[in-house]
């Protein structure tokens, strides 16, 4: 098991746009392994490579739903419809939350980890998830896209 340090608001690296991923290699694979981990380790539903420090275009998303584990490298969104307004946290904000629109469903087309292209249509949850890892390629960070006013804090309920 391998735990990366998540990157957290303030953080200059959040801003930054991540570049594609030339060739999937150990080293990807590892990466992509680690996110995982300290996705769940925090029981996020989603983590962008930038958020553990690292510029690449690569996204891992889990609605423990019970469907395999979402992992989209160099992912481009090829077309969106309707919209929906949501609650929205992110790892890299702690405690806080927003809310946002939504596209209400996206198709998003990249690469698995084995280099095999790939396109998902994702509603509601998967939707907003995709769009918020999405945005976390682009340097564009929760507050950056919420609607004004919104921030609520949540006080842990336990520090794990
Ligand atoms: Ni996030």
């Amino acid at each position: 098991m391998g735990l990366r340090n998540i990157r957290k608001e303030g953080d200059e690296i959040l801003k930054k746009k991540s570049k594609d991923v030339d060739v999937i290699d150990e080293k990807i694979k590892e990466l992509i392994k680690d996110m995982i981990d300290t996705m769940h380790k925090y029981d996020g539903v989603g983590l962008a490579a930038v958020q553990v420090g690292i510029l690449k275009k690569i996204i891992v998303i889990d609605l423990y739903d019970e469907k395999p584990i979402i992992k989209l490298i160099n992912p481009t969104i090829l077309k969106t419809k309707g919209k929906q307004e949501v609650e929205e946290g992110c790892l890299s904000f702690p405690n806080k939350y927003v809310k946002v629109i939504r596209p209400e469903e996206v198709t998003v087309e990249a690469l698995d980890e084995n280099g095999k292209k790939i396109k998902i249509t994702g509603t509601g949850l998967l939707a907003q998830a995709i769009c918020h890892e999405m945005d976390h390629l682009n340097g564009i960070v929760l507050t950056d896209v919420m609607i004004p006013g919104t921030m609520e804090f949540v006080d842990p309920q336990n520090n794990k």
